[in-house]
């Protein structure tokens, strides 16, 4: 019998331009799995969920099934796995719930057997559970889980990752206001195509965006996280969103966007006094509209995930 603890970050997904390619891994905010693996036993895999959050009873409809039947699928390797769920990031907060649980998932089947498969595809194996959880193979949480930094895809057939420099001083205030959206209902409402104007404003961004990673302007990066795709639509969902963000870019943050689908929003900081002010002001914000939340004010971690014990 073998047996690891693994973490893997939460993550804030699309970065503002970056629909769909951009995400980033916070620091310290994640899932915890303990995990075993009896290499004599049928194949089988058993999940404990020793958390408060309340998450499926069906193993089927769990995110680390599918992870643990793709590495399966990938490697020819057999055994019967059990998966103690620890510590768990809240389901349908919009920073990477689903893939930080099928990215500790991917990554600790995969140090079980030895590390058989590369990063990139112990990637592959964690959209699997995104899949489960969103209905559809998106990377954009799923790498940085994995993989730690700022990542961006360059492309999905076939997948092409690139992680890219994360600055020092980046601090990211993320709110997880109690609010219900889920990520399928927030793909619904986007329009299928996009007019020419807003697509070039959209190209603009993130090539701003990535030459401000590439050569740490960070003024330059909070200038190029906007979006003129998704946000228009889905901040509907965020009561006093433009308020919250006059408010925060006021307080001396550099950007502010829905995180992921939302509901999380994230802000970007250059100094940790500012994060922390931000933070108190996101706080604020949704408790005057009678609304619970929790926050974190983290960097951008360059660590993915990793073996604890
Ligand atoms: N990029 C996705 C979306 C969320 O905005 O719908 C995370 O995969």
């Amino acid at each position: 019998m073998k047996r690891i603890k693994v973490f893997a970050p939460a993550s804030i997904a699309n970065l503002g331009c970056g629909f769909d390619i951009m995400g980033l891994a916070l620091d310290e905010v994640g899932d915890v799995l303990e995990m075993t693996l009896d290499e004599t036993a049928d194949s089988g895999i058993t999940i404990i969920n020793d958390t408060d959050v309340p998450l499926p009873s069906d193993p089927e409809d769990n995110v680390v099934t599918p992870v643990i039947r793709k590495f399966f699928e990938m490697t020819g390797h057999r055994g019967h796995v059990q998966v103690r769920i620890v510590k768990k990031i809240f389901p349908g907060s919009g920073i990477g719930s689903s893939a930080a649980s099928s990215a500790a998932a991917a990554f600790g089947i995969n140090e079980l057997f030895s590390a058989p498969l590369s990063e990139e595809d112990v990637v592959v194996c964690t959209m699997e559970g995104e899949n489960l959880a969103s209905g559809g193979y998106h990377a954009d949480n799923a790498a940085p889980a994995v993989m730690g930094g700022i990542t961006l895809i360059r492309g999905y057939d076939p997948l092409d990752i690139i992680k890219l420099p994360v600055p020092g001083n980046l601090y990211c205030p993320v709110i997880h206001p109690h609010l219900t959206v889920s990520t399928k209902q927030a793909r619904s409402i986007l329009p299928r195509e996009i007019p020419m104007h807003t697509a070039v404003t959209q190209w603009g961004n993130v090539g701003g965006l990535v030459a401000g990673l590439c050569t740490g302007n960070i003024e330059l990066v909070g200038r190029a996280m906007r979006d003129a795709v998704a946000e228009p639509f889905r901040k509907q969902f965020i009561p006093g969103f433009d308020e919250l963000r006059a408010k925060l870019l006021g307080a001396g943050a550099l950007a502010m966007n829905i995180s992921g689908s939302g509901p999380s929003v994230f802000a970007l900081a250059n100094r940790a006094d500012i994060a922390q002010r931000v933070g108190a002001i996101m706080e604020r914000h949704f408790a005057q509209q009678g609304i619970l939340s929790e926050t974190y004010v983290v960097k951008v971690s360059n660590k993915g995930a990793r073996l604890i014990a």
